[in-house]
């Protein structure tokens, strides 16, 4: 593997430059391409409540702040954190929240949401702290209410694209190779969710999931 950091926790440069980064890599396709998915493909509600999971610089929560009533991003790099608070402060309707999401959750947020988001970022956790959001979400989520997973999609790396290749061993955590074969389906299942929707992009290499809470 080409990048030993094994984490999504993004710091310095990084969250310094976090959307450029995003333009560039992807040649300035993935302003239209998040718009759509956060306008056309997330099903809210001017009374949605919606909690994003790893909020970043606080973009796709911009982005749901124009269609619901209030959107809480959680996150834990203090770098991200400072960018998004900047970035949201015209936003009366998002709150910014420093939290590791592996935690359980304050009780003021049971029940509280009826979405939840996290985008490019689950693939980098370890199973078992998959396990933990899957339970957090639960907890957060009013019965009935969406989970959105916006990640990589499953497929056998050993037939993916060149450039994807390059992607997923220079640049990538360790784990998003593993993200791969994750059998997220199942696991959603056995925490609760049924998988209703599932989009792909570019290739079929990327997916966009809406996951139902049953309970
Ligand atoms: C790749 S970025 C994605 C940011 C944003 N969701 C987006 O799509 O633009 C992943 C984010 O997850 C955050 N993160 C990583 N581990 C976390 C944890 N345990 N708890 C909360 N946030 C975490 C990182 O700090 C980073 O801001």
């Amino acid at each position: 593997m080409g990048n030993p950091k094994i984490s999504v926790v993004i710091t310095g440069w990084e969250a310094k430059y976090y959307d450029e980064l995003l333009d560039f890599v992807t040649l300035f396709q993935y302003g239209k391409f998040i718009r759509n998915l956060m306008w056309k493909e997330t099903s809210v509600t001017p009374d949605s409540r919606v909690a994003e999971l790893g909020v970043g610089n606080g973009r796709n929560a911009i982005l749901l702040a124009q269609r619901v009533k209030e959107v809480v991003g959680f996150d834990i790099s203090p770098d991200m954190l400072e960018k998004a608070r900047k970035k949201t402060e015209k936003y009366r309707n998002i709150r910014i929240v420093e939290k590791d999401i592996r935690e359980k959750f304050e009780e003021e947020y049971e029940n509280y949401f009826d979405a939840a988001l996290i985008a490019l970022a689950f693939h980098g956790f370890r199973d078992e702290d998959k396990e933990k959001i899957f339970e957090n979400v639960k907890y957060i989520l009013k019965p009935g209410g969406k989970f959105y997973i916006l990640d990589y999609n499953q497929m056998d790396y050993s037939r993916a694209p060149f450039y994807f290749k390059i992607l997923i061993d220079k640049f990538e955590c360790p784990l998003a190779e593993k993200f791969l074969s994750y059998p997220l389906k199942d696991m959603a299942e056995k925490h609760g969710f049924k998988m209703r929707k599932k989009r792909e992009y570019v290739k079929r290499l990327f997916q966009y999931t809406e996951l139902t809470l049953t309970k």
